[in-house]
């Protein structure tokens, strides 16, 4: 490492930036491939900042396989189509066969059907004992690469198996897949995984090819899998269930979905992996077996499906399928089968084709492992973005090498699909090493109701009794109180936003800080804070803390004096309320003076009420206003429930006590009327009292004309006391109250 960094800075630019670039596609092959990095992510990060200013610096030395562009290019129109160079075939399925299948075949084992295609192989070969590989069966999206002199030109879906999809800008994101060959160190004269414990156990074949072998393939063209890892997998779908969008059914899915962006930055932060498994078109060195181009996979960098068993005869394939069949839970990515090919490339090719599919290959299609087990209880989690995602409690059973005792339930309409009742007997399946799924019901026990997530949760958040509400066309329950504790991290996230009251140094890493450390469990919470909690906030973790410091902390406290005066709509933009976008919240501004009118509005109320009458009827009331659709009774009805909630007036008396009260800079209900709020006076309310030098009626004009109102007793929401002489008991409860108190003067010099 030391040489690459010390010298290197004398070279040339290009001959720079080509060291740079081989420097971070051996570490990248070193994290991704072999996770066996051996420099730190700060040295790294080092190496590519450099790479990425001087590629600013000379953009005529633009290479599109430059490990700077891993993070994704400009977003797509569409896919072009791509013609493969050797077709991409499929191959025939044969299934394990269940107790049913069985029954109804005549079949004397459950790998009937596997023995009939190695029976087939040793008639058409007229030999008994083939040698064979197994190897698991990746759930992902096939896809074919293309490298001419090592370097990637094209990735390609499968498609119709003669024309797929281009999908090179999404694939070039996918940190395994190297885009520059480059020859690898190869330990072994084969890749193979051993299995010492069985009889065909190989390390003995002879080395095909030498191991280091003298030229690239001028022509490679690598067909393998995209696949998302189990877990990268579940946390997807998490985020799926949270954001009320549907989730994937299966690994393949998503992997195939991704791919499909045409957003490839939105692509590069998806964990997408890659694993090679088979070639098409090729010129290079000679191919005998399939060892043979494993090797030549190894050492050329190209990562691939592991592990690679060999049989070579009929009862060392049945035991290898079964091995298959009992590691593949420990891979990091979902299988349902294991592939078998034909060793020799020569036989294969005797063997041929069908119109379809190889003679050489089959794919042997394991049985989703299922269980009985009970269902004890659904308990409804709420998200950090709010959604309530119901989760069953099942009697602890052994399914596909882990215990299971949870599985998720996504949402109402999938209990209701599968009548899913507490108590039930359940059958459940692990298919593909995802997350549990309850696959149905097998009987309910006596009396058992329909389960209601409404009715389970009493119409309130589980976590903070706040009110939910169901997106028109979302099928998900969310709670809408946006001081929900569960909810906290992306509350004040929100909150903070640039959009919402803009608290400039308050970021996700600074909101999770303080929601971990106990600081916050609400963003209001951020107004009690002190310059030492902040300065003192660790941000990292204990074994190696990283201090938010004064200056960032004297930064956020000045934000949030800052946003006290936003306006209106800012501040309801800034609660999250989820129907409640920007343009709504202007909308919203346009329409009511302060927070404290919108729970009591008459315009919102009569929208809901005009909406749930007859929805066409004109309504003149509403009418005048000429409201956008901004604002229609969906976000009339979750911020009138929302505000007239226990939890929504919490957050008003909150307000109240912060000194905050949130006035609109945009208040025009009444289009071509002049716009009060921007005059002096907006938003502010008046009491008057005591013996002024005009009658109190032409004051109360003068103070309407300015935009104020005036009421006629004093409360903690008046603005301004104006005073003349006597007027005794309101003064005295204004200052009471801490109610500033203006005598004309003061009212005149407010005015101008
Ligand atoms: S070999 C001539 N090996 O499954 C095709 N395919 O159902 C030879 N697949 O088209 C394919 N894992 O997209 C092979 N280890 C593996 C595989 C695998 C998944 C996919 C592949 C194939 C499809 C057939």
């Amino acid at each position: 490492m030391a040489e690459h960094d010390l010298f290197s800075n004398a070279l040339p630019p290009l001959d720079r930036i080509g060291e740079l670039r081989a420097l971070l596609d051996h570490h990248n092959r070193l994290y991704y491939n072999k996770a066996t990095p051996d420099i730190s992510d700060a040295e790294y990060d080092l190496f590519f900042r450099e790479l990425e200013n001087l590629e600013a610096k000379y953009p005529e030395f633009h290479d599109p396989n430059s490990p700077t562009l891993r993070v994704g290019g400009a977003p797509i129109e569409g896919f072009q189509q791509i013609q493969h160079a050797v077709p991409m075939l499929s191959i025939d399925d044969v299934f394990e066969l269940g107790a049913e299948a069985m029954q109804k075949s005549d079949a004397t084992r459950p790998e009937q059907e596997l023995i009939e295609f190695y029976q087939r192989l040793q008639k058409n070969l007229k030999r008994e004992d083939i040698a064979v590989t197994i190897e698991p069966k990746i759930d992902g999206a096939a896809v074919s690469l293309l490298y001419q002199n090592g370097k990637l030109v094209y990735a390609a879906t499968r498609g119709d198996g003669r024309t797929g999809d281009d999908v090179t800008h999404n694939v070039r994101t996918i940190r395994s897949i190297p885009l520059d060959l480059k020859f690898q160190q190869v330990a072994d004269s084969t890749p193979n995984v051993d299995l010492e414990e069985l009889p065909y156990h190989h390390t003995n074949e002879p080395n095909p090819l030498p191991n280091t072998p003298s030229t690239i393939p001028a022509l490679l063209e690598v067909r393998g899998e995209i696949f998302m890892p189990n877990e990268a997998f579940a946390t997807l779908n998490a985020e799926r269930d949270e954001a009320g969008l549907p989730t994937f059914a299966n690994p393949r899915n998503s992997a195939a979905g991704t791919l499909k962006l045409l957003d490839p930055k939105i692509v590069a932060e998806r964990p997408l992996a890659f694993l090679a498994h088979g070639l098409g078109a090729y010129d290079g060195p000679k191919l005998e077996t399939e060892h043979d181009f494993h090797h030549l996979l190894a050492t050329l960098g190209i990562p691939q499906n592991q592990p690679i068993l060999t049989a070579h005869n009929l009862d060392e394939l049945l035991e290898a399928v079964a091995k298959i069949n009992h590691d593949r839970h420990a891979l990091d990515y979902g299988t349902d089968g294991a592939v078998i090919k034909v060793l020799d490339r020569a036989e294969r090719e005797q063997l041929g084709f069908t119109s379809r599919a190889p003679r050489w290959a089959a794919a042997y299609k394991f049985l989703p492992e299922q269980k009985e087990t009970t269902l004890e209880n659904i308990i409804i989690q709420v998200g950090r973005t709010g959604v309530l995602t119901p989760v069953a409690e099942l009697t602890p059973v052994l399914i596909s090498g882990s215990t299971v005792s949870r599985a998720t339930l996504h949402n109402q309409d999938e209990i209701t699909k599968k009548d899913i009742r507490l108590g039930a007997t359940v059958l459940i399946e692990k298919a593909g090493e995802i997350i549990p799924a309850i696959v149905k019901v097998i009987r309910h026990v006596e009396a058992a109701i329909p389960f209601s997530l409404y009715d389970c949760v009493g119409g309130k958040c589980p976590s903070c009794g706040g009110p939910i509400s169901q997106e028109e066309g979302f099928v998900a329950w969310r709670c809408t109180n946006f001081a929900c504790p569960a909810q906290a991290v992306t509350s004040i996230k929100h909150f903070a936003a640039r959009k919402a009251l803009d608290l400039d140094g308050l970021g996700e890493i600074v909101a999770e800080a303080l929601v971990r450390h106990g600081h916050c469990t609400t963003p209001l919470d951020l107004f009690n804070l002190t310059e030492t909690t902040l300065a003192n906030l660790n941000l990292g973790s204990e074994e190696s803390p990283r201090r938010f410091g004064e200056k960032n902390a004297a930064k956020v406290l000045a934000a949030l004096i800052a946003a006290k005066s936003k306006p209106l709509h800012r501040w309801l933009y800034a609660m999250g309320i989820r129907q409640l976008g920007e343009s709504a919240a202007k909308e919203l501004s346009r329409l009511h003076r302060t927070i404290a009118e919108i729970p009591e509005s008459a315009i919102l109320a009569e929208l809901l009420r005009d909406t749930r009458a007859t929805a066409k009827k004109q309504n003149d009331f509403l009418a005048k206003y000429s409201i956008t659709g901004d604002v229609g009774p969906a976000v009339a009805e979750t911020i009138i429930s929302f505000f007239k909630s226990e939890a929504g007036q919490h957050v008003l008396t909150q307000l109240a006590q912060l000194g905050i009260d949130p006035v609109s800079d945009n208040y025009l209900p009444i289009a071509g009327e002049s716009d009060l709020s921007a005059l002096p006076l907006a938003g502010k309310t008046f009491v008057i009292t005591g013996t002024l030098s005009t009658d109190r009626d032409a004051m109360k004009e003068l103070i309407e004309s300015k935009g104020g109102k005036v009421s006629g007793s004093v409360s903690a929401k008046t603005s301004y006391v104006l005073a003349g002489e006597g007027g005794g008991s309101k003064r005295e409860k204004a200052e009471k109250l801490g109610v500033t108190i203006l005598d004309e003067a003061a009212l005149k010099a407010l005015i101008s």
